[in-house]
């Protein structure tokens, strides 16, 4: 099967220049592809357009950061007016209690919010707040599990059959070349969905463990979802064991209404938050209930935790993502819900008249066609899809889009408030036509 690009000189032009002054000519490396990276020139609403001028849905959202599309009147409204009114300053302003308001108001197990920059940051600050709460100084995440770019927390983001030990006590392997052992040493690693051997290696490492976190509905899988008893587990032992969990719904917030912990009824102690949040800016969030948010508290002089940052709660990202956010209402939520059932069942009917090997995952806004037969459970069972060319047939079913007006990622298509039913019915279209020359390879 071919996965060559199509022919793009702009792109390639632009490609060549990044070479000479950014390592490989990429600074964000999930977004690298062969050859070269399609170049961005201008987007609006449900449609972004390169540097050749194609113009093509945009199912990736910026990694489902932009629930509305591009250039929502709203949002560019407030960032224009906010602009011209204040970007930065030592001094807080109103907009960062408006977004806390908006964002306890809707998920009760976030009486309290602190505010950052990313995903990234939110992670981080959430480990601290869960060691200085527990007094533990260990994380437990899962094997798989993508948090960001902290070293401790992307420990066995990647790791492979020679590394990653055993099934039911997976080692705690480094993402990144020179990450010190002692970061690793602090991290333990669970299995997804094996609940006994979970339980076991959390109980095995009771006096240890101060933090266990977890995506509650995970992109990197291809939307699959951790098993609802296996969060059920989670919350009980890490009550039971005196550890603080955390749900990094960066991500998974986009949802629902109330983050896939309003969908799935598991609540955490803290939830770290970014993407949809800030309206299309930079953002993250952390919450929680008062009692785990108090880390923070100046109550008796010194917090246990300090957190400060130079761009934390800019007026332009509480703006915007409080703008953002306002639009999203429980019915915004509900017709993107509407469009993501239209779609999953649209491309289930295609994928089963076609006899394409693959399912289709999702929830609300977040969908994906996983081209591989059976649900995968865990990193492991993943790790065998792309070994199986689950990853190389995601690549051609990505080229082929292209070709049909549609950029989307690893198979996902992550809806906005911008799209209709016209866009739906135009990407099954396109999906049927691109899978059907998929056969023909
Ligand atoms: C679950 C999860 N956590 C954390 C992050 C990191 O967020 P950011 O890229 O804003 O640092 C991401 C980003 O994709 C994510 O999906």
């Amino acid at each position: 099967m071919s996965t060559q690009a199509s022919y793009a000189p702009n792109s390639a032009l632009l490609f060549e220049r990044a070479k000479q002054v950014m390592p490989s000519g990429y600074t964000r490396h999930m977004a690298v592809t062969n050859p070269h990276p399609v170049y961005a020139e201008k987007a609006d609403g449900c449609w972004i357009t390169d540097v050749e001028g194609n113009k093509r849905i945009d199912y990736v959202n910026n990694f489902s950061a932009l629930i509305h599309g591009h250039n929502k009147k709203e949002i560019t409204d407030i960032v224009t007016s906010q602009v011209s009114c204040l970007i930065s300053a030592i001094l807080p302003s109103e907009w960062e209690i408006k977004l806390a308001e908006l964002i306890t108001a809707r998920i009760p197990s976030c009486e309290q919010v602190r505010f950052m920059n990313s995903g990234t940051e939110a992670v981080m600050i959430a480990v601290k707040a869960g060691r200085a709460y527990s007094g533990k100084s260990k994380i437990a995440k899962m094997e798989g599990g993508y948090h960001g770019q902290f070293d401790l927390t992307e420990t066995s983001f990647q790791p492979n059959p020679g590394n990653w030990g055993s099934e039911n006590a997976p080692n705690s392997v480094a993402y990144t070349q020179g990450t010190p052992k002692s970061v690793t040493d602090e991290v333990v690693i669970l299995p997804l969905n094996n609940i006994e051997a979970a339980r076991a290696i959390l109980r095995a490492n009771a006096d240890d463990i101060g933090t266990v976190i977890i995506d509650p509905l995970r992109l990197q899988l291809g939307m699959v979802e951790p098993d609802l008893d296996y969060l059920e587990m989670l919350r009980e032992e890490t009550e039971a064991l005196g550890m603080v969990l955390v749900f990094d719904e960066v991500f998974s917030l986009r949802s629902s209404y109330g983050g896939t912990q309003g969908l799935r009824g598991v609540t955490p102690d803290l939830t770290a938050m970014g993407k949809i949040i800030g309206g299309g800016m930079p953002i993250g969030g952390l919450g929680g209930k008062k009692e785990f948010m108090s880390v923070f508290a100046l109550d008796d002089g010194d917090p246990k935790v300090k957190h400060s940052g130079t761009f934390t709660a800019n007026p332009m990202s509480m703006a915007t993502g409080y703008v953002g956010m306002s639009l999203m209402t429980p019915e915004a939520f509900a017709e993107l819900d509407r469009l993501g059932e239209k779609l999953r069942e649209g491309l289930r009917k295609i994928a089963g008249d076609l006899g394409v090997v693959g399912h289709v995952e999702g929830v609300g806004s977040l969908n994906a066609l996983i081209m591989h037969e059976a649900p995968i459970k865990n990193y492991r069972e993943f790790v065998g899809a792309v070994q199986a060319g689950f990853l190389d047939r995601i690549q051609v079913f990505h080229q082929l889009l292209l070709e049909q007006r549609l950029l989307t990622m690893r198979g996902g298509f992550i809806l906005s408030t911008a799209m209709t039913d016209d866009d739906i019915d135009f990407t099954l279209e396109g999906v049927s036509k691109a899978l059907t020359q998929m056969q023909a390879l």
